[in-house]
């Protein structure tokens, strides 16, 4: 990656010396006097030059080979001109987006400072976001309360924060500044990321997630140099200045989990994109290759994620989620009636519209079983209903023979085959006989009141007594007038 540096002064007037009595086997080579008992402990001559080359401390200091005493780093101007703020932006830059592993460490070799801006961009620098805020007074400086990444929670992650743990100043002897990838990992992951699954879990469903740890660019926004003291001494404003030996980002190529190799080729990062896809992030698909709309890849099941070629859910969602306890991705709330692990069944109620493809928004169809002549609302996988007894047909809308639909299909009571209504009855809707006044029974085979004893044998040709349904109430007899009129 390239790194840009921005800073009000073109030219580097720069210590050339580590020399800290804190951290005193930095300090080993050439004497060193400290000039000023509450000064940059870390600083003690100021033979530096940015125009001879042994003495010059340019950007690319900060991302050489570590391990070296004295320590190479970057240095920028002095604050000669305080009160004018001394501000410089480091700007890193790879051109492709890159999603971060672990903590950002920034290793300074001045005093930390008092107040620094981390950055980031996701469109190559056309728009900037900030990440944190370091100071230290945040209110003062940035007008936030101050907090600690601790602070936060898998609710509150995606917070952008100031912190004041960084911006001791001299006061301490640690020269490092991070952002916390790590801590926000252990949200979801465990304190030691044991859980890895669970996080992976969360990104592959939550774009905003995934997001907050990818940048195409980052940058440092240096606003103030650590002063130490209250009042900034404007007697020796040469001990004001920026110094960073180390930038440490690690991250990987944002792929879309369509790679497993991200080259570097002609000064540029580039996934060799896998299952068809193309891009520079692998984020759609290969002319061609388009019959099924482009999803990103899955990080589960870990390690290796799959291609999420089988966790398609057939365009009826856009959401998977990982089970921990199947170590499976599901999808979820499938839409347009389709069910199950990736929505390549059909709800219940539904059956599959063989014409249809899998990913057709109409492929499932309901069964529309009729609510009377079913057992329930389910059909099988050609639409065919389970009917209750006498009823049939696909939906259960029709009877069997010997039985007619009243209110679903009912075993008939007379019908002009075998169970005909006698003595001149007439058969009504194959539910009841319509018997002449003086006849009764469910063919009209009896004539009326033949139980009651009061009349003669034969008393079928005879009109019924005036006045019997009362009569015969009192004397508790029965006594049935079938005829329904509707
Ligand atoms: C750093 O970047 C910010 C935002 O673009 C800009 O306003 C500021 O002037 C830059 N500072 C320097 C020293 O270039
Ligand atoms: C990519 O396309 C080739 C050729 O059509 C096919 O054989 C292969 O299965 C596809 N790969 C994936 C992961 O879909
Ligand atoms: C079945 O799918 C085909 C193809 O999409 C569609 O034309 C047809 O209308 C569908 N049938 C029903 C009953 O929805
Ligand atoms: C559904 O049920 C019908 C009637 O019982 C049967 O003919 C058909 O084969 C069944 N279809 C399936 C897919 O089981």
């Amino acid at each position: 990656f390239w790194v840009a540096l921005n800073s009000q002064q073109s030219s580097y007037l720069c210590v050339h010396q580590p020399c800290s009595p804190l951290v005193s086997n930095q300090c080993v080579d050439e004497p060193c006097v400290v000039l000023l008992p509450q000064g940059n402990p870390y600083m003690c001559n100021n033979e530096c030059d940015a125009s001879t080359p042994e003495l010059a401390h340019p950007p690319e200091l900060m991302f050489d080979f570590e391990g070296r005493h004295p320590s190479t780093f970057w240095q920028s101007a002095t604050w000669k001109e305080y009160p004018k703020p001394l501000q410089v932006n480091i700007t890193l830059s790879w051109s492709k987006t890159i999603e971060l592993t672990d903590n950002i460490v920034i290793t300074f070799e001045s005093g930390r400072p008092d107040q620094m801006i981390l950055e980031k961009s996701l469109d190559y620098g056309r728009t900037w976001q900030p990440y944190q805020y370091y100071a230290t007074d945040c209110l003062d400086a940035f007008h936030m309360d101050p907090k600690s990444v601790k602070d936060l929670s898998q609710h509150t992650v995606l917070e952008i924060i100031c912190t004041e743990e960084y911006s001791t100043g001299y006061t301490t002897n640690s020269k490092i500044i991070h952002f916390e990838i790590k801590d926000r990992f252990a949200f979801f992951a465990g304190p030691r990321l044991r859980n890895m699954a669970s996080l992976y879990g969360q990104l592959d469903t939550t774009k905003k997630l995934r997001d907050f740890f990818t940048v195409t660019d980052l940058r440092i926004r240096l606003l103030r140099p650590a002063v130490g003291e209250i009042f900034v001494d404007e007697l020796h404003l040469a001990r004001y200045f920026y110094a960073i030996s180390d930038i440490k980002v690690r991250g990987r190529c944002k792929c879309n989990l369509h790679a497993t190799v991200c080259v570097y080729d002609n000064s540029k990062l580039s996934c060799e994109c896998e299952h068809n896809t193309t891009g520079p992030d692998c984020g759609k698909c290969k002319k061609n290759y388009q019959g099924r709309p482009w999803s990103p890849g899955s990080y589960l099941p870990i390690p290796k994620g799959t291609a999420n070629t089988y966790c398609e859910c057939f365009g009826h969602s856009n959401r998977c989620s990982y089970i921990d306890l199947l170590n499976t991705v599901i999808c979820v709330s499938c839409k347009h009636n389709t069910r199950g692990q990736h929505c390549e069944l059909c709800r219940l109620g539904f059956f599959r519209n063989a014409s249809a493809q899998l990913d057709d928004e109409n492929v499932c169809i309901e069964c529309y079983c009729n609510p009377l002549g079913s057992i329930h609302d389910r059909c099988n996988g050609s639409g065919f209903c389970e009917c209750k007894t006498g009823t049939t047909g696909p939906k259960c809308d029709e009877c069997l023979p010997g039985n007619s639909w009243h209110y679903g299909c009912q075993p008939n009571v007379c019908d002009n085959e075998l169970l005909h209504c006698q003595n001149g009855g007439t058969c009504h809707n194959n539910a009841r006989c319509l018997c002449p006044a003086a006849y009764t029974g469910i063919l009209c085979e009896k004539p009326r009141c033949q139980e009651a004893g009061g009349c003669a044998s034969g008393a079928g040709q005879r009109a019924p007594p005036r006045g019997c349904p009362a009569l015969l109430l009192l004397g508790k007899k029965m006594c049935i007038y079938p005829f329904v009129f509707k």
